[in-house]
């Protein structure tokens, strides 16, 4: 009898092929990023660092030769050190950093590892607040870093801009020592010139970016890339818009020496403190399968084709978004410059982002229920939905589509609305139905990669 894991992995499948996902942090691997994710370098133990002789301008074509030593603690590296090497250069090259420490498992670790490196306890940290779009892991009461270091948090305008007057308020009057601009639901584009030129009264402060939602879109040239406006490091995950493996980077400009010495604390030896707060400062062994899927993921981001993907991906996202307002959804900041919308439902058709997603789910289109920047709702049953496109512009979908999704969207919200709530969603159960079976006809006509 099949393990019924396997069944269960079947059934997900076909939930991906049939169903349109639209929650803004998911994507969809290639068949090669699988392929490197499933193979046998998950066996093996490579805790510390392949060689960092060379870096940077080490080439793809020298692989044989460069690899002259390396900071590892078991034997039996060579191939590793080789694909790890590969990964950071290709990380390099794609995000034109010094340095990339491919080895954080998340992105929460990549975060935690970076604070780590550069603050004590009880230092301070300027983020984004989560209400007005930043992430858990800057400074949610709820997480160890809240309770390690002093969170202190600036918000947005009414517009959905980040309020500017306000950070650079707080950054002169506390002088943080990390400045982090990064966000999970947030839908302009930063003025990194802006904030770095703060750089100049904050001599000692670390300027930190958490790209994990726009990293594929920066990778693919059309979002600025806040390390080419001097941000000293830059945090992500792997698998949202990059369209790698679950996984999480760091990217610095710096230094780049042995993780063997201990060095100093200054900005310029950035890229040892953070490999030496990687590990063995916040994690063991590296996950080698997951850093070969990121070195095939990133290979695959810095072809020409990924910046094709990586345009449509916004396009497709403002098409959405104004076939959105015309039916009558209110978007937070009137609509989007990324990958990403955020509705507010509750004030478009005064129902809930919970009984909205519930609803969705039932026809196949799955997003997340999410806070709105000033909303009194409570997390559990906010007013906002976030959706986005990065997943299935993956699988081509393009203008006439988002036109399509706007209409299921609008005809499913009017069905909540006349449900009035979720166990009254039954008495719709065929009008949810037949919108399901559109769904699943079109999501047919656009197979995932990778099965
Ligand atoms: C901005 C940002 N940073 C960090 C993370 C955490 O990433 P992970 O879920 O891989 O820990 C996320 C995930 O949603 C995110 O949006």
């Amino acid at each position: 009898m099949q393990d019924p894991v396997f069944n269960l992995i079947d059934a997900e499948k076909q939930r991906q092929s049939e169903g349109l996902e639209l929650i803004p942090s998911e994507n969809y691997v290639s068949k090669a990023v699988l392929t490197a994710m499933g193979s046998i370098l998950t066996n093996k133990y490579s805790e510390g660092y392949p060689s960092f002789e060379g870096t940077p301008g080490w080439q793809e074509d020298k692989i044989a030769t460069e690899i002259l030593e390396n900071y590892r603690y078991y034997g039996g590296q060579e191939n590793i050190d080789r694909i790890e090497r590969l990964c950071i250069d290709r990380a390099c090259r794609l995000f034109h950093a010094d340095h990339a420490n491919v080895q954080p498992h998340s992105g929460a670790n990549a975060n935690e590892a970076v604070y780590f490196a550069w603050c004590d306890p009880g230092d301070k940290i300027l983020a984004m607040s989560l209400p007005a779009g930043g992430h858990l892991t800057h400074g949610s009461p709820v997480t160890r870093s809240a309770k390690i270091y002093d969170f202190i948090s600036y918000g947005v305008t009414p517009d959905g801009d980040i309020d500017y007057a306000d950070l650079e308020e707080k950054a002169l009057k506390e002088q943080p020592k990390i400045l982090l601009v990064g966000y999970s639901a947030f839908m302009k584009i930063p003025d990194f010139a802006r904030i770095a030129a703060l750089k100049e009264k904050l001599p000692h402060t670390l300027f930190m970016a958490d790209m994990a939602h726009v990293a594929g879109l920066i990778a693919g040239g059309v979002h600025p890339n806040p390390l080419d406006f001097g941000f000293h490091v830059v945090t992500t995950t792997t698998h949202k818009t990059l369209r790698g493996p679950r996984g999480g980077l760091i990217l610095s400009k710096g230094n780049v020496a042995s993780p063997l010495k201990k060095p100093e604390k200054t900005l310029e030896n950035i890229p040892i403190l953070i490999d030496r707060a990687v590990f063995p400062g916040t994690q063991g062994g590296p996950l080698e399968h997951i850093i070969a899927a990121k070195a095939v993921a990133f290979g695959e981001a810095l072809q020409p084709n990924f910046q094709d993907y990586s345009a449509k991906i916004v396009s497709n996202a403002k098409i959405l978004a104004s076939e959105l307002l015309k039916r009558g959804f209110a978007l937070q900041g009137g609509g989007t410059e990324n990958h990403l919308i955020l509705v507010d439902i509750k004030a478009s058709f005064d129902i809930d982002g919970k009984i909205y997603e519930k609803a969705l789910d039932k026809v196949g289109l799955t997003l997340n229920a999410n806070a709105l920047p000033s909303d009194q709702s409570g997390a559990f049953r906010p007013s906002g939905v976030r959706l986005g496109t990065p997943a299935i512009t993956t699988r081509g979908l393009s203008e006439p589509e988002m036109v399509k999704l706007a209409e299921w969207m609008e005809k499913v919200a009017r069905l909540c609305q006349k449900a009035g709530s979720e166990d009254k969603l039954d008495n719709f159960t065929s009008d949810l139905e037949k919108i399901h079976l559109e769904v699943q006809t079109l999501a047919r006509k656009f197979p995932i990669p990778g099965v």
